[in-house]
């Protein structure tokens, strides 16, 4: 249903003010992830030439960018103010990939209310997330961003973002629009390098790549970003199947789309034309809004004129853009996000600060606890060594622009802070690399990797001895935050040499070493995995990062973490991910056969498998009950289990299922992850959990993309990770 105010308002803007509100400019000064920024900002807002606005913020210069629109236009359309709010505003949270791993919806949500609260405390109203590509590849660095390999749990984030951003009421103060991006499949780039082409059947989309944009969609995000790749052939920002037969005609999406930063210019390269002809392809594609590129402003009018568009294609995404602001209520108070006061009242507070130490410290995943050494006892005397543990510059992770890495509590900090009574001495031990080649790009936007003045002999030996007179050496390790996200693409994704000589050399030392591993995607860690040591899994854990990883490591926090992307063995296994088919010819387990679908050097099976991750705990699983062991179609079915925690702390488990669908009309995966539920358990404790397995989780898209359940037998696995060994078997009649 059309909204009166705004048909009014449609009624009397010329061709070029409607043109004008599909122009989204970012005026530089902060960071520009394209080559170009918008010139003459002010001009062009006084001039009815833009619609929004990013990249900058703060209610001191919003406000004047807000009266160009309002006092200096004819028409006094306000203007809407988007960042990219990715993990966080000012309080940074942990990156998207390690609170994944947390596997706790309500936590997810409550951060993206806080990032809410906090950006519109600094005037922002749109926020260019969730970001929710699924994503296969770890060579891609955006793999950071989003919450890893599967369209179940990452539909399940989707929709917790959305509604923690936009709440139930977009009028309010403290909510803001959601973007979900980057529509679509930009997670599956070829070779796992940024913005490569993506080819990829429908089924495989389908099943396996789109249900989190459409989750999100469901959930009612107001917009929608295109991503940079081509689908099937054709650029996302000038592609009609997606943008309008499945986006608005399939799903039903009434929101706005605005496109990636100079996508449409891109389809120049891409090979579809000029910047008149792709402009052209994507409003008729149904693309609303043109980020930074202009292609829209300087060329629409001109496709008018020549009839290569029409005014009702104009007038819709206009329509739809100023849809947005009247959802956001700008029309009645164009300043409501502008307030002096807010920023001290709402940003920063010690409630936000809580709540990022919590997320971090339940996002980590313990790897291995190598002779239970941990947690460490808070009177220990530990050799903290390492080129991250003492390391504001890396703590927040990447797409942190709001953050600010100062405030950050580095490893060595939170340490002192929660084990005041334990003997820390700190010695670097290493350069993050060493190769200042690699060095200079990561740097871009400020030093993340700092190549010490002392040689590499220098740094290890001061490490070294500290180790020997040490009870245990925490070595905190991995990759610069800068060595993953948007555009760090990497083919060789190991811990870089200098690290893992130091590791060597500590191991070497006889102490038990304990590595804080820090990154922002799966690396391949085989030989430090086969060491005796113990690996804690933190990423890069934000703003509290120090306090929550001493958390962890003194035992104050069990931790619960679980794996949301597989792990491999090397980089040949990529793309990798729990969710394979069997082929024709299954390799035998654990041994090479000729002719089966295996690899003569490395096994298939990953180093760390999906939905991964120990506790100072143990779990053990018995008893798996379906409520019926028949259904009919469309019914329900609750599969429970008795969970019992074995071992000597209280904790918390992520209990899994996944389904295999025997047989169908098209192959199905081996297992799916098709439910989950986190539980706490005290030591000694049982209890059954109950898992609801709904009508549609039996359903997949079939080879005319019917969703459909197919009859037949139905098994079902429910344990501790995607290996998960206890069956049942359901029928579907
Ligand atoms: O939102 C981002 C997107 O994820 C990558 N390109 C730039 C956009 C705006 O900053």
């Amino acid at each position: 249903t059309k909204v009166p105010f705004i048909e009014d308002l449609l009624a009397k803007m010329t061709i070029e003010e409607k043109i004008g509100q599909l122009n989204l400019v970012t005026p530089g000064g902060g960071i520009a992830t394209g080559s170009v920024v918008s010139s003459n900002v002010e001009e062009k807002i006084k001039a009815a030439k833009v619609g929004g606005m990013f990249g900058i913020s703060g209610p001191k210069k919003l406000k004047i960018a807000q009266d160009f629109a309002v006092n200096d236009t004819r028409l006094k359309i306000p203007l809407f103010f988007g960042s990219d709010v990715i993990h966080g505003y000012k309080t940074t949270f942990p990156i998207p990939l390690a609170t994944a791993s947390s596997w706790d919806m309500d936590l997810i949500k409550k951060m993206a209310e806080t990032a809410a609260l906090e950006a519109t405390a600094d005037g922002i109203n749109w926020n260019f997330s969730p970001m929710v590509d699924v994503a296969r590849d770890p060579r891609w660095g955006r793999i950071a961003e989003g919450a890893g390999e599967d369209p179940y749990l990452g539909s399940a984030i989707a929709k917790a973002m959305v509604h923690g951003y936009q709440g139930n009421n977009l009028t309010a103060k403290n909510t803001m629009l959601a973007t979900v991006k980057h529509f679509a499949l930009y997670g599956a780039a070829e070779a796992g390098r940024d913005y490569n082409s993506v080819d990829m059947s429908r089924t495989k989309m389908f099943n396996q790549y789109l249900p989190p944009y459409k989750a999100g969609i469901d959930a009612g995000a107001a917009s929608i970003m295109t991503s940079f790749n081509d689908v099937d052939g054709i650029p996302a920002s000038g592609n009609k199947w997606l943008l309008t037969d499945l986006l608005r005609k399939k799903w039903g999406f009434k929101g706005f789309v605005v496109s990636d930063y100079t996508s449409v210019n891109e389809m120049i390269a891409h090979g579809l034309g000029d910047l008149q002809d792709v402009s052209a392809l994507s409003l008729k594609a149904g693309l609303d809004m043109d980020m930074v590129g202009e292609g829209f402003l300087t060329t629409l009018k001109k496709s008018l004129d020549e009839g290569r568009v029409t005014e009702e294609e104009i007038t819709n995404a206009c329509r739809r853009i100023l849809e947005a602001k009247y959802k956001l209520g700008l029309f009645d108070d164009p300043y409501k996000y502008i307030d002096a006061k807010r920023p001290k009242k709402d940003i920063l507070t010690k409630k936000s600060k809580t709540l990022a130490r919590e997320a971090a410290k339940r996002s980590f995943v313990l790897f291995k606890n190598h002779n239970n050494i941990l947690p460490l006892s808070k009177t220990a005397k530990i050799a903290l060594v390492g080129p991250l543990a003492n390391n504001k510059n890396n703590m927040l992770g990447t797409w942190a622009p709001t953050g600010d890495p100062q405030l950050s509590i580095p490893i060595l900090n939170g340490f002192k802070n929660v084990a005041s009574k334990a003997k820390i001495t700190y010695a670097k031990g290493a350069n993050i690399t060493d190769d200042t080649e690699l060095a200079k790009k990561v740097n871009v936007f400020g030093t993340r990797v700092d190549i010490d003045k002392r040689s590499s002999e220098e740094l290890l030996q001061e490490a070294l001895d500290l180790a020997k007179t040490s009870d245990v050496v925490v070595a905190v390790v991995g990759e610069a935050s800068e060595m993953s996200g948007e555009a760090a693409s990497r083919t060789d994704i190991s811990i870089p040499n200098s690290q893992k000589r130091l590791i060597q050399e500590l191991v070497k030392t006889g102490k038990p070493v304990v590595l804080v591993l820090m990154s922002g995607r799966p690396l391949t860690i085989e030989e430090e995995f086969n060491l005796p040591v113990s690996i804690l899994q933190v990423w890069h854990p934000g703003i509290e990062a120090g306090n929550a990883v001493a958390d962890v490591i003194f035992g104050d926090y069990n931790p619960s973490g679980k794996l949301t992307a597989t792990w491999p063995r090397n980089v040949g296994q990529i793309p990798i991910y729990h969710s394979i088919k069997n082929t024709g010819r299954p390799a035998p387990s654990p041994a090479f056969e000729k002719f089966k679908s295996n690899y003569l050097d490395v096994k298939n099976a990953p180093l760390l498998p999906f939905g991964y991750g120990l506790s100072y705990t143990s779990f053990k699983y018995s008893n798996i009950n379906l409520s019926k062991k028949e259904i009919a179609q469309g019914e329900d079915v609750t599969v429970s289990v008795t969970v019992k925690n074995t071992g000597n702390f209280d904790g918390e488990e992520v209990v899994q299922l996944y389904l295999r669908d025997v047989v169908r009309s098209i192959t199905p995966p081996m297992r799916q992850l098709k439910g989950f539920k986190k539980v706490f358990l005290k030591k000694g404790e049982s209890k059954t959990v109950e898992l609801v397995l709904t009508a549609d989780d039996l359903k997949f898209y079939n080879s005319t993309l019917d969703f459909v359940a197919e009859p037949g037998d139905f098994e079902i696995f429910v344990g501790t990770n995607s290996n998960a060994q206890l069956k049942a078997t359901l029928t579907l009649k």
